[in-house]
This record gives structure tokens, sequence and C-alpha cells, in this order.
């Protein structure tokens, strides 16, 4: 049976060896172990990723090298070799096409191309990308009805998605430049106390909750699963001599993180903020019930990022206001999200989560937002610790498995449909309403409950200095 998927090419210079059990084979420039890819040349690779007439490669290993790849090639170069190829093997298949009667690799290679544009659309932001689709769709698809159509509708809801992306980005922008707008009413405590709070917009914890998960699914959807490798690859001088992947960014992947950042400044802020210290008390503990609905949902990364608001140094201090809280309720959801032993009791709940999403019968027990950041740390370690390439020059394509096991369990969590009702002045109020600083919660903080100690009398003076002074 190992035998079996191989192409031609490698067939003659097999070799196979027994070691325990498990059987490892190489096949010319391709090894397998236990019938599954362990290492292989890139040129090895990428004729494994090209259709023929009888041959179509397997869907998790042509989201595999797609994803991958871009840390040895540029899509673009690695689009123009297959495109390239196909075109080849068209040419030879023709002279032969009456004798074997129709057989044809177009349609093998619209499916490759629809699989490649639907889901790693923002390759095609590159016009070259775009210009290599036309190409296909003008010399193979040519004479074929069928794949004709279907690369014209390919490309038609490429076009849509990269629109829609477009949008996406522009609103994200204006929302961010919003929210840097910095009235003089946020400047000093006394008269942001005009500010609308929290409570006055929303004061249901659940309901909050939903529009929290609202805000994350739709930054979550965006995010392009190449994001998460193309960060590497940009580091990586010597692997993409050109660096072609400084122009497109990870923008996505970046403003998401940036949205767990402001909540977290948001909750403080929030918490800061009130004249009286009951008032602060009270919006503590909305925030731990908030956190509590966040945990119900599945939503984890709103739930770290209010866990980590609350954290902040300015509210830790906050002692006589802390005093006012029931805690009870936070210490469980804090134990849940502990890092120690490397999260593990936070990856028990996520395991539970994703348990209940794979059996959900509403799309509300769908949901599973991840605790993004420790995401993006894992896939790093994995990458970091695992060498891309071995002492042979053959790409580590164990290496690049496990990366596509991690980035497509994202691709899961990623396409839930948010059930909640939306609310337009609740979104607009998170993520529009102006924040502080850390600087600026620090002073919030100490006119709240004056300095304790030296250190943070000093603070308070140095920071009243540079900060509230027109
Ligand atoms: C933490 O756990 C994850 C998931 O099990 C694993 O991939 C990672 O290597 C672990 N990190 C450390 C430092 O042990």
């Amino acid at each position: 049976a190992i035998f079996s998927c191989l192409k031609g090419a490698f067939g003659s210079s097999a070799k196979a060896r027994l070691c325990g059990h498990s059987i490892t084979a190489s096949y010319g420039e391709m090894c397998y172990h236990d019938n599954s890819l362990v290492s292989a040349s890139l040129e090895a690779l990428i004729q494994h990723l090209v259709p023929t007439v009888d041959y179509y490669p397997d869907r998790s290993y042509v989201f595999t090298f797609l994803l991958s790849s871009r840390l040895f090639l540029h899509p673009y170069e690695l689009m123009t070799r297959v495109c390239h190829l196909c075109v080849e093997q068209q040419r030879s298949g023709d002279a032969l096409l009456d004798k074997v009667g129709g057989s044809h690799v177009a349609p093998k290679l619209v499916q490759l191309l629809t699989e490649w544009t639907e889901t790693f659309p923002y390759d095609f932001r590159d016009e070259r990308m775009m210009r290599c689709l036309k190409d296909m769709t003008l010399q193979v698809a040519r004479g074929d009805e069928y794949s004709w159509r279907a690369m014209q509708q390919m490309t038609q809801r490429l076009i849509k998605r990269l629109s829609a992306l477009g949008q996406y980005e522009e609103a994200v922008a204006a929302l961010n430049a919003v929210a840097q707008e910095r009235p003089a009413s946020l400047k000093s405590k006394q008269t942001s106390a005009q500010r609308s709070d929290i409570l006055s917009v929303c004061d249901d914890p659940f309901i909050l909750a939903q529009q929290l998960t609202h805000i994350e699914l739709d930054r979550l959807s965006f995010i392009g699963p190449e994001e998460f490798i193309q960060s590497f690859a940009m580091k990586d001088p010597l692997e993409n001599h050109k660096g072609f992947f400084r122009k497109r960014k990870t923008s996505n992947l970046e403003a998401y993180v940036n949205w767990f950042n402001r909540l977290s400044f948001l909750v403080a802020t929030e918490i800061c903020m009130p004249v009286k210290k009951k008032h602060r008390a009270r919006i503590i503990e909305f925030f731990i019930d908030v956190a509590q609905e966040c945990f119900n949902i599945g939503n984890f990364n709103s739930l770290m990022a209010i866990i980590t608001g609350m954290n902040m140094s300015p509210v830790a201090r906050l002692k006589k206001t802390w005093n006012k809280v029931n805690t009870d309720k936070f210490e469980i959801l804090e134990h849940q999200m502990d890092p120690s032993s490397n999260f593990s009791n936070y990856r028990t709940a996520l395991r539970g989560a994703t348990q209940r999403s794979e059996t959900a019968h509403s799309s509300q027990e769908k949901i599973v937002i991840p605790f993004f950041s420790l995401l993006i740390k894992d896939i790093y370690f994995l990458n970091e610790g695992c060498a891309n390439r071995l002492p042979n020059g053959h790409i580590n394509f164990e290496k690049l498995w496990e990366l596509a096991k991690q980035v497509s369990e994202f691709l899961v969590w990623r396409q839930v449909i948010c059930p909640f009702d939306r609310d337009r002045r609740i979104l607009q109020y998170l993520v529009t309403t102006p924040v502080f600083t850390e600087d600026e919660l620090h002073l919030a903080s100490y006119e709240s409950e004056g300095p304790e100690n030296n250190m943070e009398k000093d603070r308070t003076s140095l920071l009243t200095r540079y900060i509230w002074t027109p």
C-alpha cells in the first residue's frame, strides 16, 4: 500500500527500510514514513501538487503545501511553476486526446486553483497572481466550456472576497482613527466623569458578552491562515532573499491582537474612571459577570482580555475598591486562565469547548474563540523548535503537517456564524470609545485612591507634570 500513491517518476529509485514495525521508504526525492510524507525536495513537492489527467493531490497535502510553501518560495513563483507544468502536460496530452477519449487536465487544475483562491484569497492581491489566473483561463480552460465557466465564477468569487477585505481594512482603520482622537474630556478625571460609561450603554453582562463575541468573530473571519506563517517567512532573509513579504503585511492578525489590547485598556479605563468607590466596585463586578458569560459562550479571547485589564497595576492597586467586591467568581475564572503548567487549565477548557462545538446542535454551541496570543505563541514555538530543512537539503515535511494541523483548527473556529443580535450602539462604543493610555490609567488610579508609598508618590508627581498639562 505504501507504494500506491506515488507518481511514476519516483517509482524507479524506490528504497524501503524496516525499522521496528514501521516502514521508512524513499522514492528519489520523497521520503515516507508509515505512509506519511516526511521529507522531500522542493522540486518534488511542487511536482506532487500538480494534477495530471489521472492524479489529484489529496486535500490535506494541498492545504499544507499551499500554507507553508511560502517559507521557501513566493506564492507567485509557485503559481507560475504549477501553471507551467500544467500547460506542458496539456500540450503533450492534446496529442493523445483523441485516442484516450477526451480526458483532460483542465478540470483538475480548476479544482486546485479553486482550493487555492478560496483558502488563501489574499495571495491574489498580487497582480501577477491575478494575471496568471487570467492566463490559465485562456490557455487551459479554452475549448473546455465547463472549465472555462468554472474559472470565470471562481474569479468572480475571489474578486468579491478581496473587495470585502479591502472594505474591512478601511473600516478598521477608520474606527482606530476615531478611537485615537482624544477629546479634552478624557484628559482629566473630573471632566471625564461626564463621558458616558459602559453601564450607561449596556448593563446586561450577557448582552455585552454577546457583542464582544461579534467583534471577535468579525475580526477572526478576516485573518488569512497564511498570516500565521507569513510572519516567519519575513523573518528569514536567507530563505527569502527577495524579501517579497515586506509589502504584504500580516495586518489582519495584527488588527486582532490590537483589539485584545484595546479591550484590556477599555476595562481598566472603565474601572479607574469613576470618582466614587461604590461606582468603581460596581463596574468591577459587572466585568466579572461579563467575563463569566464570555467563558460560558466559549469566547476565551475576550475573557482573557478582561482578566488582563483587571490585573493591570492601576486597577489591581485599588485595594479599597476591591474590598467592596465579592471576588469568588473572579478567582475561579483567573484559575481557569492561569498560565502555570503551560496554561493547562485553559487548554482543558478549550478542548471541552472544541468537543462541544463538534457535536453542537445550535450555532451558539459551535463558538470557540481561542485565547489568540497563546495560539500565536504555540505556532511560533513550533516553528522555532524545528528546522525547515533536513541536513540533506530536503524540506522537513513533518513540521509542515504540524503547522497545518494547528492552523486548520483555527480555520474551523473562524467560520462560525455569530448567532446573537447585533446592537450597533454597544458595538460602536466598544470599538471607538477613547481609552486611557497606561500613564493616564496610573494617574486616574492615584486620583481614586491616593499614592500609598514613596514610589507611587514620585510617580504621581511625575505623571501629573508630564501628562495633564496642556
Ligand atoms: C505547551 O502546550 C502546547 C500544546 O500542547 C505545546 O504545543 C507547546 O509545545 C507547549 N509549550 C511548552 C513550553 O511546553
